[in-house]
C-alpha cells in the first residue's frame, strides 16, 4: 500500500491530523493498535482550550462541541478554604470549554468514518522503518492476521506517551527530558448533580483537589494521592470524606455526593522528546511530550502540534516547500515548553509534597494569594489556561 502521510495513532491528535490532510487533498493512512472501544471509553481530561474548540470546528468535524460542550468563562482558585475566581472573558476575553476527549475522539472517528477515511483500528506489531529515506514504512498485523506494509512519503508518530516511532530516533540524536513526581491523582466519576458551576481547583493542607463536571447528571473529581494508591481499596464514604475536606471552608461549599461508578489512580510526569523530527518522521502530541495534568493542556498541546504540523505538510504536498516542515520541531517545542511551564507551575503551587516542611507549604500559599491578588497574576494564568494565541 502506499500513501502520502502514514501516522500511527488513532487517537485524537492522528485523526485529527488524517481528517484535515482529507479535506486538503492529501492521502493519509491511519493505524492504532487499540480497538474503538477502548479509546472511547478512556477517560482523560475536558477542558478544551478556544484554539482548540476553534479547530474542531472550523475544519468541519461536527457541531457537538459547541452544542454539547459547556463554554467556561473562568475557574476557581480554592485556598485557605476560600475561592477566588480567575474570570477568563474579563482578564483576557477568552473562554475555555469543558467537552470530555473521548467525545473528541467520538466526533473525529466518526468524522473519519463519514468522509471514508482509511482508519485502522486492533493492528499489532507495529514497526516504523527508514524514516531517513524518501519512503519510510509501516508495518503492522491487522485484526484478522493480514500482514501490511504501508510505504508513505512522511511518516507521523501521533502514537502516545508508550510511541514506538519515538524509538525509531536514535538516542545519540534525541534528548529526552523528563521529571517525575511524587503524587498521583486519584480520579472518579460519579453520578451526582454538580456541585459548582466552574472548575475548582483547591489547595488545602491535606493536599490538591479539583472538582471538575461532565453533564448534569456526571461530575468528575480528582484528589492528589500517592502514586501507590491502590484505587479499589477506597469505599465510596472514604472518597467523598476526603473530597470533602480538601474543599472544606467557611463558607460552606458541599460538594453534592452521588454513586461512583469509576475510580482510579492516574500517575504522572512531565517529558518533552527533542527534536520532534528525524528525517521523514514527525512526533505529535504525547509521543513527543507529556504534561501532568493540572491545567488539562495535554489534548491541546497535541491539537496545537497537530495543526502546525498540518500547515506544514500542506505545503509541502500543494506548494513543494519543506520550510515550515523544517520548522517545525522548533516551532511546537516553543508552545511545548510553555505548556510544560504552565503545567509544573500548576502542579506544584497547588499540591503539597508530603515532606514539603513549613515554610513551603506557606511560600505556596504566598504565591496563590500574589497571584489571585493581582491582576496581572490572574492575567498570566488565564492566559496559559485558554491557550497562548500563538506558539
Ligand atoms: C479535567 C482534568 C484536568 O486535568 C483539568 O485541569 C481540568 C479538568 C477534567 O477531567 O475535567
Amino acid at each position: 500500500v502506499t500513501t502520502q502521510v502514514g501516522i500511527v495513532g488513532g487517537g485524537p491528535a492522528g485523526l485529527m491530523l488524517s481528517h484535515l490532510l482529507a479535506k486538503a487533498g492529501i492521502d493519509n493512512i491511519v493505524v492504532e493498535k487499540r480497538d474503538h472501544e477502548t479509546i472511547r471509553t478512556t477517560h482523560r481530561a475536558g477542558i478544551l482550550e478556544h484554539g482548540s474548540v476553534k479547530l474542531l470546528n472550523d475544519s468541519g468535524v461536527n457541531g457537538r462541541v459547541l452544542s454539547e460542550g459547556h463554554r467556561h468563562d473562568g475557574i476557581d482558585l480554592r485556598f485557605g478554604g476560600r475561592s477566588h475566581r480567575i474570570d477568563f472573558q474579563d482578564l483576557v476575553g477568552e473562554s475555555v470549554w469543558l467537552y470530555p476527549q473521548n467525545e473528541v475522539f467520538v466526533d473525529l472517528a466518526a468524522a473519519r468514518e463519514r468522509d471514508s477515511g482509511d482508519v485502522r483500528y486492533s493492528v499489532r506489531d507495529t514497526e516504523v522503518l527508514d524514516v531517513t529515506t524518501a519512503t519510510p514504512k509501516i508495518r503492522f498485523t491487522e485484526a484478522d492476521g493480514t500482514e501490511v506494509e504501508i510505504r508513505c512519503r512522511i511518516l507521523v508518530g501521533a502514537d502516545g506517551s508508550q510511541s514506538i516511532c519515538r524509538r525509531a530516533i536514535p538516542a545519540d540524536v534525541r534528548s529526552d527530558h523528563f521529571i517525575e513526581y511524587p503524587f498521583a491523582w486519584f480520579g472518579i466519576l460519579t453520578e451526582a448533580p454538580p456541585s459548582a458551576p466552574e472548575l475548582i481547583y483547591a489547595r488545602s493542607e491535606h493536599g490538591f483537589a479539583l472538582i471538575s463536571q461532565r453533564s448534569e447528571t456526571v461530575q468528575r473529581m480528582y484528589f492528589q494521592c500517592d502514586p501507590a494508591e491502590d484505587a479499589s481499596a477506597w469505599t465510596e464514604e472514604r472518597i467523598w470524606d476526603e473530597l470533602q475536606r480538601r474543599v472544606e471552608g467557611p463558607d460552606g461549599l458541599e460538594l453534592k455526593r452521588g454513586r461512583i461508578f469509576e475510580q482510579m489512580v492516574l500517575p504522572f510526569r512531565s517529558y518533552v522528546c527533542e527534536p520532534l523530527r528525524h528525517g521523514n518522521l514527525f512526533l505529535a502530541g504525547d509521543a513527543g511530550h507529556t504534561v501532568p495534568p493540572t491545567g488539562a493542556k495535554g489534548l491541546n498541546l497535541a491539537l496545537a502540534d497537530v495543526g502546525l504540523l498540518f500547515h506544514a505538510l500542506d505545503s509541502f504536498f500543494s506548494a513543494g516547500s519543506s520550510t515550515l516542515l523544517d520548522a517545525y520541531s522548533e516551532t511546537a517545542l516553543r508552545r511545548v515548553w510553555k505548556a510544560q511551564n504552565f503545567s509544573y507551575w500548576m502542579t506544584s503551587m497547588l499540591h503539597t509534597r508530603s515532606d514539603a516542611t513549613p515554610f513551603e507549604r506557606k511560600r505556596s500559599l504566598g504565591e496563590l494569594a500574589a497571584v489571585t491578588g493581582s491582576r496581572y497574576g490572574q492575567q498570566y494564568l488565564a492566559e496559559g489556561y485558554t491557550g497562548w494565541p500563538d506558539n
